[in-house]
């Protein structure tokens, strides 16, 4: 019995910010910030928007693709590194209290933009020890609560956005052609951990009441250490996918990676001799979402009729941690 994907959704905000908006407010132009990076706009959420919002959104919609409801779901995960509350209750608490979701275990998974193909090794384990049958696996970022807008470095580079996954044990139906999660890879490099990092408001640095909040608020990246750990990670995880799985790259269909930055995406293209065409990208319409930025784009391929039943798939993510991962999924 495996476990697979049987309901994918996203949920994105309305509010679309441009480079050249950006532009009136910040030192960059559409020029510089699409010719480094591949992006055009991303999504905000409105003042007050939270992560679990997003997330709710995304369940909802994951649901209803497989006609789902939620009573079935007996666990949610969600990706985040923007939760509603800081430590506690988890945003997955939050999110199964308004879907209703009064059968399932919650717990939130912090490995920023890995999440969630950590999120779906994490089922896939639960799943097919015979725990679980339904796992909600969530990405679900609002970074714009946490950028900060005077930062050219940053501030251009991320937007907010939600994708979903339902988890589902096969039932021999399903899973008989195949179909389902074959094997994952996850990896951590802790020594790399300050190159991309939010500082204030954990127990390293607490909030408190007589120090005024500074820039340290906000998250901080050495944008050239994190270029480099992904240019080498993505390769080396699509390698070692693959051979965990005893697959040549030619028989994958199509690999998601995470949308950071299409020079990112080209550089792994390179490495696995693939042309850019068997990438999905939208980096340009959502910039880069963190944990969302797979199941989103998973849900865009679904939408758009690109993803086929039988088609053997590969995503790989990179993120703070330093983090990386992915899996080779038959949908
Ligand atoms: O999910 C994981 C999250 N993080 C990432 O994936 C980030 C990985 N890193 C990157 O994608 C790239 O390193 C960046 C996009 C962040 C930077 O691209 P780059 O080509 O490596 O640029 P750079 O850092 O070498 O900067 C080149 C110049 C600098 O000016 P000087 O010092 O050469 O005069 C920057 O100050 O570009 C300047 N610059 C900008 N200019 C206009 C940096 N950001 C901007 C900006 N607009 N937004």
């Amino acid at each position: 019995m495996k476990a697979y994907i049987k309901g994918i959704g996203s949920c994105v905000p309305a509010r679309k910010v441009s480079n050249d908006d950006l532009a009136k407010t910040v030192d960059t132009s559409d020029e510089w910030i699409y010719s480094h990076t591949g992006i055009k706009n991303r999504h905000i959420v409105e003042e007050g928007g939270a992560a679990s919002d997003l997330a709710f959104g995304a369940a909802l919609a994951a649901l209803k693709d497989c006609g789902e409801n939620a009573a079935a779901v007996d666990m949610i995960l969600v990706a985040t590194v923007t939760p509603d509350y800081l430590g506690f209750p988890s945003t997955a608490c939050v999110v199964q209290d308004r879907l209703g979701a009064r059968n399932a275990a919650a717990m939130d998974i912090s490995a920023a933009c890995s999440g969630f193909v950590y999120g779906l090794e994490v089922a896939r384990v639960f799943i097919e020890g015979g725990v679980y049958k339904n796992i909600l696996v969530i990405g679900a970022e609002t970074l714009s609560r946490i950028t900060n807008w005077k930062d050219r470095n940053t501030c251009v580079l991320f937007g907010d956005g939600a994708g979903a996954a339902l988890v589902s044990a096969g039932d021999g139906t399903a899973d008989s052609s195949g179909r389902g999660i074959i094997v994952s890879h996850l990896e951590a490099d802790g020594s790399g951990g300050s190159a991309l990092i939010r500082p204030d408001g954990g127990s390293r640095n607490p909030f408190a009441p007589d120090r005024a909040p500074g820039d340290t608020l906000f998250f901080r990246m050495d944008g050239g250490k994190v270029y480099r750990f992904a240019v080498d990670a993505l390769g080396r995880v699509g390698e070692i996918l693959l051979a965990k799985a005893a697959l040549d790259i030619s028989s994958i269909d199509f690999i998601i990676p995470h949308q950071a930055n299409i020079r990112i995406i080209e550089a792994c293209a390179k490495r696995l001799s693939l042309p850019l065409d068997k990438f999905y990208i939208n980096i340009q319409e959502f910039a880069n979402t963190s944990s969302a930025s797979i199941p989103i784009a998973l849900a865009d391929m679904k939408q758009k009729g690109i993803l086929k039943a039988g088609q053997l798939i590969m995503t790989v993510a990179f993120g703070a941690g330093l983090t990386c991962g992915g899996n080779i999924i038959r949908w």
